[in-house]
């Protein structure tokens, strides 16, 4: 059976664990303020496009940091507010939620490590920007994606660096700020690589991944139903660079490697919807590419498993997998730009 929504009752409070740290329990249940409605496709008059982060124009920012300001404005209490969406993603990846089936109890929810990865993070980011829209009274509006995969692209976008921005966050590894270059492969350990030998790197890996894993369960990740236990196994776009660009984006010094570093605080750093952008993005792309297996599964399991969240109007909203198949059905697509790493076959 699919993953059922979770129930807002039953929510619990998040577990944060670190090896050096402990484990630590974080009140991240949104409020529960009426009863779920089935989300409906939106209807729009054009297709609104997100930008590259890097590429923005002046008049970009000033509506993207005002409308960010709106949202960090908003009362606390608003499951719209800026730290409420951030507490979204930790109540699903921090076990605040359940998933125990008929006859299998205890069963905890989590939306990563398995083929929820992708629809989650894209019907998050879809209420996030809707909300963004609203705030400023403009429905066109698109958020930006952080272009990781080309060079141009492989540094935290300025935009995000200004201290005085809404979009900066200090909780951030103060060693790897611009002009310092992402490493996609990050597990942990600097690389004394030179400038264009990281760049090689970085998109023979991008080739490797979003190339040769041709297959719904490679790049998606394991299937992952009502009842099961969590994180089956992860597709290879959520591991690297996906999982590479939280940690090296994460600040060493917090205990819990916040924000980026932790699932519970990663939502605190504007820089996160800008990185599962292109998250999003990729798996467009993926689709895209030559080859007969390049398609979702037809699972009704993957399907019909649903989520909830709080769309513009603060209406909480029942939304499936199957709403989540095309950015275009959802009225966003991204900003075409060259793709260098499809030349980089290894
Ligand atoms: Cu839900 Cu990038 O993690």
């Amino acid at each position: 059976a699919p993953v059922a929504a979770p129930d807002l009752d039953l929510c619990e409070r998040s577990t944060v664990t670190s090896k050096s740290a402990g484990t630590i329990k974080v009140a991240c249940c949104p409020p529960k303020l009426k009863d779920a409605i089935d989300f409906k496709p939106p209807s729009f008059s054009k297709i609104r496009y997100r930008p590259a982060a890097h590429l923005v124009d002046r008049h970009y920012l000033d509506k993207f940091t005002r409308a960010m300001e709106l949202m960090k404005g908003l009362p606390e209490d608003d499951p719209r507010n800026f730290m409420q969406q951030a507490n979204v993603h930790c109540a699903y990846c921090n076990g605040a939620y359940d998933n125990s089936a008929l006859g299998i109890p205890n069963q905890e929810l989590q939306v990563h490590f398995s083929w929820l990865f992708f629809p989650f993070h894209r019907l998050y980011l879809y209420f996030y920007e809707r909300i963004l829209g609203k705030l400023i009274d403009d429905p066109d509006f698109a958020m930006p994606f952080w272009n990781w995969d080309s060079p141009d692209g492989m540094l935290i976008p300025e935009i995000y660096v200004d201290p005085n921005s809404p979009l900066y966050d200090e909780k951030r590894n103060v060693n790897h700020q611009p002009p310092n270059m992402v490493d996609l492969d990050f597990a942990g350990e600097e690389e004394e690589l030179s400038k264009s030998d990281l760049i090689k790197s970085n998109l023979s890996l991008m080739y490797r991944q979003m190339v040769r894993n041709r297959t719904a369960t490679l790049f998606h990740g394991f299937a992952y139903r009502a009842g099961d236990k969590p994180s089956p196994g992860q597709g290879a776009i959520e591991n690297n660079p996906h999982t590479a660009i939280h940690r090296w984006v994460g600040d060493q010094r917090q205990p819990y490697k916040e924000d980026m570093g932790n699932f519970y605080s990663a939502g605190r750093d504007p820089l996160f919807y800008a990185h599962h952008s292109n998250i999003d993005r990729l798996w467009n792309i993926w689709k895209s590419l030559p080859g007969k297996k390049r398609c979702d599964f037809p699972d009704t399991d993957w399907l019909d498993s649903s989520f909830l969240f709080y769309d513009e109007n603060a209406d909480l909203v029942r939304v499936k997998v199957r709403d989540a198949l095309e950015t275009t059905t959802l009225g966003y697509d991204y900003q075409r730009v060259d793709l260098p790493w499809l030349r980089y076959k290894p």
